[in-house]
């Protein structure tokens, strides 16, 4: 996997003046069967979220408030992203490190994962995430 197959997906999006409403379809939006979602709330500015990467797991990042700077890293090249539009995903797929900053005040940030959740699923320290990266067959 490489950091290269992490992308951005803009959803479809739907404004009058009563505001507006945006969607994912599993199958069109979302790559994957979903079975989770979680969210990231109340994070001070200063704090970082992620660092940790998964064996399985994929997800779509959206902010649904607010705005977050995530890295995405493959253990040879590092991506940069900015989320702060709730109509725009995210896409991390396996093997990737990822690290989440800079979060505003007012971020909600919704994470929609493949797979339950599964502690067994990830790498929580960099260097053994390199050695998985650089040996995929161990
Ligand atoms: P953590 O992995 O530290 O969050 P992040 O990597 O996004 O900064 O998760 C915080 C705690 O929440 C940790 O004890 C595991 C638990 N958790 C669950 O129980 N279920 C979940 O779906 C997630 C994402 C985390």
């Amino acid at each position: 996997m490489s950091a290269d197959n992490c992308y951005l997906i803009d959803l479809p999006q739907f404004s009058d003046q009563r505001g507006s409403l945006a969607f994912a379809e599993v199958g069109q939006h979302v790559p994957f069967e979903l079975r989770r979602i979680y969210y990231l709330y109340g994070v001070p500015p200063t704090a970082e979220r992620g660092a940790h990467g998964h064996r399985e797991l994929e997800q779509l990042i959206i902010a649904m408030a607010g705005s977050v700077d995530i890295e995405v890293d493959d253990g040879r090249q590092r991506r940069s992203f900015r989320l702060d539009d709730p109509a725009r995903a995210l896409y991390v797929c396996p093997l990737i490190w990822r690290d989440l900053r800079r979060f505003s005040p007012d971020a909600v940030v919704l994470v929609l994962a493949s797979l339950p959740y599964d502690e067994n699923d990830y790498f929580r320290d960099y260097p053994s995430f390199l050695e998985a990266v650089a040996n995929p067959c161990r």
